[in-house]
């Protein structure tokens, strides 16, 4: 009995890289897989049929998939990629967000146009597949009254959880996806669907952009079985346990997976804190009270 028996998946951008490990993970578990992609370059320029290559790969393998060429960030393509699945194999259970390009440049070298299509592809390329899975769990929900069980596995990035220089278009958009896992996983909870986030490392062509970066790979040219921690695989069984049933009780969360490591990232929190005991601050005087009792970068002196 597999892990993933009798889902239907989606995973986006799944031609290559770290979605072809997803699905090709998602597929050994039993799951059926909608691999999706628009098969242009690593900047996002062009369209292609790289989806053909990982369908073929899993259906060697023994298991079952269909290619989708849809860009996930067209709104109306992301809905076709959802009633494909839907059309296919009768419902959607599980959707992994995952398509990606780059753009990196410093903010005075970065184009608008290269800010706006990283952004679009990353934010509205998750958003967009998310309503429309959103939708279809929602008429289920509402035909059984039973909780439908969906799961929804986004993809962000250490680049936006902490910046990273020459990304001011890749961080934010990354970063996004993580509050946008947080809200969709309150909303959607009450009818058995969990939203959850993974920031994945690997050496891919994303990673190919940066120098001095290691030669890519992709997921089938490491053996099974073998280790290796640049393999674009290597937070595919993390996104499969996320996707099983044995995850219900897991959402609003982001966790990487980097080389040997899962690592739990914990969310904003407050930290130390002033409070102006109801009168209104002064800026004159604001900066050595931050300095004192925020910051810790100067002494306070005594105080009683
Ligand atoms: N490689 C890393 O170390 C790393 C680290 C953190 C996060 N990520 C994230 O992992 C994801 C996968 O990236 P990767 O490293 O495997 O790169 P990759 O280029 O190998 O894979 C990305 C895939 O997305 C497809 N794609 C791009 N735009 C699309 C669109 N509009 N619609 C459908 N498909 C589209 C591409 O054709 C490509 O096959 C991305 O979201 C990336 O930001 C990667």
């Amino acid at each position: 009995m597999g892990l993933l028996d009798g889902k239907v998946a989606i995973v986006t951008g799944a031609g290559h890289g770290i979605g072809r490990g997803h699905a090709m993970e998602l597929a050994k578990h039993g799951a059926r897989v909608v691999v999706n992609d628009l098969g242009g370059s690593v900047s996002g320029e062009g369209v292609g049929r790289d989806a053909d290559l990982t369908v073929d790969i899993i259906t060697a393998r023994g298991g079952e998939a269909v290619a989708n060429y849809e860009n996930v960030a067209d709104f109306e393509g992301a809905g076709r990629m959802v009633a494909q699945a839907v059309d296919t194999w009768g419902r959607l259970d599980i959707l992994v967000n995952n398509a990606g390009i780059v753009r990196d440049a410093t903010i005075v070298k970065m184009s608008e146009s290269d800010f706006d299509a990283v952004i679009n592809v990353h934010l509205k390329g998750t958003w967009a597949p998310c309503k429309h899975a959103a939708t279809h769990w929602t008429e289920r929900f509402k035909a059984t009254g039973e909780p439908v069980g969906g799961r929804i596995i986004n993809t962000t990035s250490g680049a936006g959880l902490t910046g990273n220089f020459g990304q001011s278009n890749y961080a934010p958009a990354k970063a996004a996806i993580a509050s946008l896992t947080q809200t969709l996983s309150l909303e959607l909870f009450r009818m058995g669907v969990t939203v959850n986030c993974v920031g994945p490392a690997a050496a891919t062509r994303i990673t190919g952009t940066m120098p001095g970066a290691p030669a890519v790979i992709e997921a089938d040219d490491v053996p099974d079985g073998e280790w290796n921690r640049m393999d674009p695989a290597v937070s595919s069984p993390l996104v499969a346990w996320l996707a099983s049933a044995e995850a219900d009780h897991v959402t609003g969360q982001v966790i990487r997976a980097v080389a040997e490591n899962i690592i739990w990232m914990k969310p904003w929190a407050d930290g130390p804190t002033l409070n102006n005991g109801g009168k209104r601050w002064d800026a004159a005087k604001l900066g050595m009270q931050l300095a004192t009792d925020v910051f810790g970068t100067r002494a306070p002196g005594l105080r009683y």
